[in-house]
């Protein structure tokens, strides 16, 4: 198998940021060679507002992953991560797919080499376990290649109920979507002990005074982050259902949020009549909270590398030959 291979994770790599430009010069300049390119920009919720407000498309990984199937421009500009530059091109093989930085990985598609994953699954087939994969779209394309479902937070419930009740389930990476899913579903499932680097470091302790300085408050959780954080929750959901959420909710609330900080962007956008604040990450060593509820990958989009790859066409995520599998399960999971 050709294994196309990430590159290290983000936070190994010295970064050197070229010097500022006008963010409405950025703006402009991309206008005119979306035109010139033929192109069309897809942005997921957890990158900066800027780059989401000149987005053609915004969105959930779901909602992104069709959106990429309707785009009639030869050109997809994804400003998300790895694996959902992957995905669209998987869609598209036809289209030329550029991701603005190459290194924008994920810890939880990362948690889950292929080489491990193929070993595992055939020493449950050897011990006789009767089984169906099913991962969690925060995943390489080579591991998409292995597995019989694909589920997003948008739709996993839906795809679980359609896995035979006569087949186990083996769910990769996300322990803690995991065992939500099995709360939520009823299936046992065996877990893949995968986690996200940004909702494993929400802080119980500054959510709980949070909201106690806030009587009348929802707390909003992302089905990655662990099952303390879930429970004390109101509203556990992916994050375009956090944003369904609190548009249809009229009465002015308070919502603490326990997902990556920039999705307070498409909230206050869509539903201005709230407050958001979003729960703050803690540093296991110290104790001390941080920034961490970023996302160092999806921060690795900016206005500058997206004119960038728009100029030089590039980077590009190239075909691959088991993207074919992986279409083939991804079509069944997301589009039928
Ligand atoms: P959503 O599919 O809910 O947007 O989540 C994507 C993701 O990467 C969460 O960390
Ligand atoms: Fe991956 Fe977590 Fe970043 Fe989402 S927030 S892209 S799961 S590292």
């Amino acid at each position: 198998m050709n294994l196309q291979i990430l590159p290290p994770a983000a936070s190994q790599i010295p970064t050197q940021d070229p010097p500022a430009e006008d963010p409405l010069d950025l703006m402009e300049e991309i206008d005119a060679l979306k035109k010139e390119k033929d192109a069309t920009i897809l942005a997921h919720f957890y990158v900066d507002g800027d780059i989401q407000d000149i987005a053609d498309f915004t969105g959930d990984s779901l909602k992104l992953a069709r959106d990429a199937t309707r785009v009639s421009t030869s050109t997809i500009v994804f400003a998300g991560v790895h694996f959902m530059g992957e995905s669209a091109k998987i869609m598209n093989p036809q289209k030329k797919v550029l991701i603005p930085d190459l290194h924008a990985g994920c810890s939880l598609a990362d948690s889950c080499p292929p080489d491990q994953l193929a070993a595992f699954q055939q020493q449950l087939r050897e011990n006789g376990r009767n089984f169906h994969t099913v991962a969690y779209i925060n995943t390489s394309a080579a591991v998409k290649s292995l597995v019989d479902w694909i589920v997003t937070s948008g739709n996993a419930r839906e795809i679980i109920d359609r896995v035979p009740a006569d087949k186990e389930i083996l769910f990769v990476p996300d322990q803690h979507l995991g065992r939500y899913l099995m709360e939520v579903t009823g299936r046992r499932m065996i877990l893949w002990p995968g986690a996200c680097m940004v909702h494993e470091v929400f802080s119980i302790q500054d959510l709980i005074r949070i909201r106690r300085q806030n009587p009348g408050c929802l707390v909003m959780a992302h089905p990655e982050c662990p099952q303390n954080i879930l429970e004390i929750s109101d509203v556990v959901g992916g994050t375009e259902k956090m944003r369904q959420f609190v548009i249809q909710r009229q009465q002015p609330t308070t919502f603490l949020v326990a997902t990556e900080a920039t999705m307070i962007h498409p909230l206050q956008k869509a539903a201005p009549q709230h407050t958001f604040i979003p729960v703050p990450g803690i540093l296991a060593s110290s104790g001390e909270t941080c920034a961490c509820n970023r996302c160092p990958h999806m921060a690795r989009n900016t206005l500058q590398k997206i004119r960038d790859c728009l100029k030089t066409g590039g980077p590009e995520i190239l075909w691959q030959d088991y993207f074919s599998k992986a279409r083939e399960v991804l079509d069944r999971s997301l589009l039928q």
